[in-house]
């Protein structure tokens, strides 16, 4: 497929410099899996790996060489402090491992493990370096928000010679049994083990040390060959010492002035199958074995932010982003891990079966982190629910930004809309074919010789006046920004970024030159608090001319992707502020260059306080509070499609919820029906966007012909008519953490058939159900019914036959998908279409209300003016509904006295939208009547009801027309 190829083909094409579209069309072979590192290709994967095998090896007779000194521990303000000494060299030489394990209020317990500093002359490094000379230790800044209260009711319960038992969380109901010699901890939840660390013995901190070259003993002429051959020694067998002093992948060398010096540790999860998180990965949500084995991986899962176009299914490989957290669940039980480290990560995955009762066997999960450098600091959470794990988490790295309004309609991109009358005429076209959408994108091209802040002067005219016309419509303008700035004499933001010293910096301490879209190219190291300060001059509205109020912003290529670097990024012994080589910071990297861009747009102009809106491709745990993300370069075929669904719930799962993949697929050209499916999946989708390639012919979705373009536009209509509820659930992420997107075991996590269940989705806690179709040529989905409840088919208000823990085969023909409403939900809409998000804001909402078997429903709405921080002053309305003995109500959701908030515009004018319609499915027969009364500020009225008895292959159903309550008030329904 020549399209495949154009993302490489323009990557050669930029090393050379050479920019003509000829070049672009040669048909040239797709990524391969070989231009990344295997683990055997990793040398601190291959030793930590060897190690484990070594462990397994020797068996019994093995003893970790790790031991807490007993006279070094103390314990203070839930606080344990101590030494582990690690043995080396025969016993002959000892280094000195402080350790912490703090006990946090949340109840999460956290293990620091660092390397006491020797004296210099210990240890000599190789080379005259900068980069610093202990453990990267700064991640906490970058990544941690909160939660680091320590918990004063955690005490000591034991202690003696060999172990130390605190008790923490609540009520005091976990443990922490940390053993001394070996150390070792298990973390205990109301008695039972749930989490235990090296009980496998593979903690292994590589001690820095000097760089001994050899002295091989040269044979004396005179004893030569005297010794008889049975006395000589025995061979030593040493440590693969290969790979710590210098590397070499793919042509490049990195030089290693520190020497090894990765840590390893096992942490078993006893007792559970299932494994999720760590993502980004092209694989199944519940995680794989990693040592091989039927259907399973060879090597470790890998978190090493790449740019790996063209990426493969199926795969442990890494991608553009790490998130290094992960959720272990079982039926009622759900803990897990958050590995704070940004180097380079493995992560290897084994199970084993044990049972005294061989027909009750139960499987415990053994996992092996191993990364590259820094410290070894691990959050431990003992949950036990998966909400409980969930908010723990978020407590530490942060929610999930409150999205601007738009951004969670439709967007419309391409690589590229190539002028100012291209975007203009896609925005006439989307309306004239009534497809709603609210943000187009311009991709690389808009700017002058790929030079970031300019245009493309002879494409892109009059930039302001395609920003008006988009206002017209209350639509924004998106504009790609990369973290690579052009080398040419000449460019200002290049001479601002060396003048002020703010770029990476290469070993030897020049700013680091690489090869990106522009060619050769130096990149702002936003590590820096300079950088950040000085990023955001770049985007104020009076320097980047041709941005407007709705200009917003789209950071790529931030992993950051280097086409002539090691594995496409930057070499590892590059160095950033602070003089951290690359190699300690590489998967935070991305979030700097994404957090630089948010708070550059939080301060364009001075008081204009509106929420940014920034999309990265790279990411690390806490990008979530910057924006959205999207998964790369996928393909337009009908895997990345299924794809798209673990990997969105994944990274639901690891608290960074919006989150989409290329509608249609990025590289290549998707047949009809594939698009049109792709879209019913994206409706579904935190974050909504189609893109394509360069390569790519254009697929805008009113070029479909009938009856595609017919079906794409219901599918983004349903999104839109939807957005109440995904507002809703959008609030929720950003309160504690939610997934806005829901895996079955998250939602029903006692039903365990539903713990690997990873292509459908809960919308939030609306009930709303969806299966996708992704598979060519299918017309149902078999979709997994996780409870005992009712369920009815979203378009036909049929009720299921269903059982619990099973599949319903449920009608997908192309022009609908599989959506179904769990009874006792109350779904808000907004049922009137528009052309965007923001022109139906003030509309009147229509509520979907689904009977449960116990004849009662209940849902929310929370809804703001979607732009400003004004909600943090009570400018919001948030309502719960219930349906229960023949009423409906809606009151406050958070019990707040509503009169005593003062109402600022937004509100104000709130006081014109209303309830319009109530639709209640699976209405008794008893609500067959003709009116109903409604009850709200003091007054009563009546409206009329219709009311549609139950047929076959439909549920009964009544309308309540024309509610008239406002939806910002109290009020009530009576329908019986
Ligand atoms: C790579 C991104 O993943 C893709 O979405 C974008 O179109 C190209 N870079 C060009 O900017």
């Amino acid at each position: 497929m020549a399209s495949r190829s154009g993302q490489l083909s323009w990557k050669r094409t930029a090393l050379l410099g050479l920019v003509s579209l000829g070049h672009l069309l040669q048909p040239v072979a797709a990524v391969k899996e070989t231009d990344f590192k295997k683990c055997d290709q990793s040398g601190f994967c291959k030793r930590n790996r060897q190690y484990a095998d070594d462990v397994s090896t020797q068996g019994s007779s093995f003893t970790s060489p790790y031991e807490i000194l007993p006279e070094s521990a103390s314990f203070r303000d839930g606080q344990l402090e101590a030494v582990i000494l690690k043995t080396i060299n025969d016993q002959k030489e000892t280094v000195r491992l402080p350790i912490t394990v703090s006990f946090l209020e949340s109840g999460t317990a956290r293990v620091t493990v660092d390397e006491e500093r020797r004296q210099k002359k210990d240890v000599e490094f190789r080379y005259d370096t900068r980069a610093r000379k202990e453990r990267y230790n700064e991640a906490e800044q970058l990544v941690i928000v909160g939660g680091l209260t320590l918990d004063g009711n955690a005490q000591v319960t034991h202690q003696d010679e060999s172990q130390i038992t605190v008790k923490y969380g609540p009520s005091s109901s976990f443990e922490a049994v940390i053993r001394l010699s070996p150390f070792g901890i298990d973390f205990k939840r109301d008695g039972a083990t749930h989490i235990k660390l090296n009980d496998g013995g593979l903690l292994n901190v590589e001690h820095w040390r000097p760089k001994v070259d050899y002295i091989y003993e040269i044979p004396d002429p005179d004893t030569e060959g005297q010794k008889p051959l049975e006395e000589a020694p025995p061979p030593v067998k040493r440590e693969d010492e290969t790979t710590w002093w210098d590397e070499f992948f793919g042509g490049n060398t990195d030089s290693k002035p520190r020497g090894p010096e990765s840590v390893g540790l096992d942490i078993s999860f006893v007792g559970y199958e299932h494994v999720y998180g760590i993502p980004e990965h092209a694989s199944s949500m519940s995680l794989k074995e990693t040592r091989g084995g039927e259907g399973q991986y060879t090597d470790p899962y890998r978190l090493y932010n790449a740019d790996v176009f063209e990426y493969i299914l199926d795969s442990p490989m890494t991608l553009y982003g790490s998130i290094p957290f992960m959720q272990a669940h079982k039926r009622q039980s759900s803990v897990g891990v958050f590995w704070l480290n940004a180097a380079e990560t493995w992560v290897d995955i084994t199970k084993t079966k044990a049972s005294s009762n061989p027909l009750a066997k139960t499987t415990t999960t053994h996992t092996h982190w191993m990364s590259e450098s820094g410290l070894l600091d691990v959050f431990v959470f003992l949950g036990p629910t998966p909400h409980d794990i969930t908010k723990d988490y978020s407590q530490l790295t942060g929610t999930t930004t409150m999205p601007q309004e738009f951004a969670i309609g439709y967007h419309q991109c391409r690589w590229n809309y190539v002028s100012d009358d291209d975007v203009k005429d896609v925005d006439r076209r989307m309306d004239r074919y009534k497809i709603p959408y609210d943000v187009i994108w311009l991709d690389l091209e808009y700017t002058d010789d790929r030079k970031f802040f300019t245009w493309d002067e002879h494409m892109f005219k009059d930039p302001i006046a395609m920003g008006k016309k988009l206002q017209e419509s209350m639509r924004q303008l998106v504009l790609l920004i990369d973290p690579h700035i052009k080398n040419k004499e000449g460019y200002s933001v290049l001479s601002e970024l060396t003048s002020k010293d703010l770029a990476v910096r290469n070993k030897d301490d020049k700013n680091y030159d690489g090869w990106c879209w522009p060619g050769s190219s130096h990149w702002v190291d936003c590590f820096n608090p300079k950088a950040i300060e000085w990023w955001a001059t770049l985007f104020k509205y009076d320097k980047f001319q041709g941005t407007l109020e709705n200009t917003f912003i789209w950071n790529d290529m931030n992993e950051p992707s280097v086409f002539n670097g090691p594995e496409v990024t930057m070499p590892k012994d590059n160095l950033h502020y602070g003089d951290w080589e690359h190699r300690d910071v590489h998967n935070l990297n991305g979030m700097t260059f994404h957090n630089a861009t948010f708070q550059a747009l939080l301060s364009r102009k001075p008081g204009e306080l509106r929420r940014p809106f920034v999309l990265t491709r790279s990411f690390y745990a806490g990008s979530q509070r910057y924006g959205a993300m999207w998964t790369g370069d996928n393909q337009a075929d009908w895997g990345h499609l299924a794809m798209s669904l673990p990997m969105i719930l994944n990274q639901g799962i690891a608290g960074y919820p919006f989150g989409g993949s290329d509608v249609g697929g990025f590289f290549g050209n998707p047949e009809s029906d594939l698009l049109t499916r792709w879209y019913q999946a994206g409706a579904f989708f935190p974050f909504f966007r189609a893109h394509a390639h360069i390569d790519a012919r254009r697929r805008e979705p009113y070029l479909l012909s009938e009856p595609y373009r017919g079906i794409v536009t219901a599918a983004v209509r349903l999104r839109y008519s939807l957005l109440p509820a995904w507002y809703t659930a959008f609030f929720h992420a950003h309160r504690d953490g939610s997934p806005i997107v829901r895996p079955m075991f998250w939602t029903h996590p006692s039903e365990e058939a539903g713990f690997g269940v990873d292509d459908q989705l809960f919308l939030g806690s609306t009930g709303l159900l969806h299966k996708p179709v992704v598979e060519k040529d299918t017309e149902s989905v078999d979709i997994f019914i996780p409870d005992d409840e009712i369920y009815y088919d979203y378009f036909t208000y049929q009720p299921l036959k269903t059982s619990r823990g099973k599949r319903v085969t449920v009608s997908a023909p192309l022009d609908r998908t599989g959506l179904l409403m769990r009874g006792g939900h109350i779904i808000p809409r907004r049922d009137t279409p528009r052309r965007s998000a923001q022109l139906m804001r003030f509309d009147d909402y229509t509520l979907v209300v689904t009977v449960n078997k116990a004849g009662t429903a209940e849902g929310e709405l929370y809804v703001d003016d979607g732009d400003s921080y004004d909600y943090q002053n009570g400018q919001f309305i948030h309502r719960a509904f219930r349906m229960a003995d023949g009423s409906i109500t809606s009151v406050d959701a958070q019990g707040r006295d509503t009169r005593a908030v003062e109402a600022g515009a937004w509100l104000k004018a709130m006081d014109a939208v209303h309830v319009d319609k109530i639709i209640v499915v699976g209405a008794p027969a008893a609500w067959d009547r003709k009116e109903v009364t409604v009850q709200s500020g003091g007054e009563t009225w009546t409206v009329p009801v219709k009311y549609h008895a139950a047929e076959k292959g439909r549920a009964a159903f009544a309308v309540v027309g024309r509610v008239g309550a406002r939806i910002g008030e109290d009020w009530t329904v009576k329908l019986a």
